[in-house]
């Protein structure tokens, strides 16, 4: 049996493709499927930004296989772990959850961080390659933490 972790941002190019890239490579694929989905459909079936992917292989990763999708009703039931990148993107999931289990499984990513502070990853999406380095050096923090925490 694996564990599974979806990792949800807006648009399933910038974000949550990193996200996904980065704690995959933090834990065993035998024992644990990682996944990201977004909550708009816009880019469905793209691959990540070019700006992801050059961050991503910058640091010894290869996110190119990624495909956007957009997240649906049945992930809470495929998933044990939801994270969401913003409280925008937290509270639109949490509006889909069919029922109080499927809430419990959704959580800030940045909240594995710091608890209570309901920080945000910024969308990268209309800034420049600068913001694409602070959302990986924040998603890698963020995802050594869960990689601990899910592995205990
Ligand atoms: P993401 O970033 O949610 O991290 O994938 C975005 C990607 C696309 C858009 C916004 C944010 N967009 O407006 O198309």
């Amino acid at each position: 049996m694996q564990t599974k972790i979806l990792m949800v941002c807006l648009g399933n190019i910038c974000r949550s493709p990193l996200a996904q890239g980065i704690l995959q490579n933090k834990l065993p694929s035998q024992f644990y499927w990682v996944d990201s989905a977004g909550t708009a459909a816009w880019h469905s079936g793209q691959q990540p930004d070019e700006r992801s992917i050059a961050i991503a292989k910058k640091n010894g990763l290869d996110i190119t296989e990624q495909r956007a999708r957009q997240f649906k009703i049945t992930d809470f039931f495929t998933f044990d772990y939801i994270y969401a990148m913003d409280k925008y993107n937290y509270e639109n999931i949490v509006k889909m959850a069919p029922d109080v289990a499927s809430i419990k499984k959704v959580k800030l990513i940045l909240n594995e961080v710091s608890e209570t502070k309901n920080e945000d990853i910024p969308d990268p999406y209309y800034g420049g390659s600068k913001g694409f380095e602070k959302v990986y050096a924040m998603l890698d923090e963020a995802c050594e933490i869960v990689a601990k925490k899910i592995t205990i």
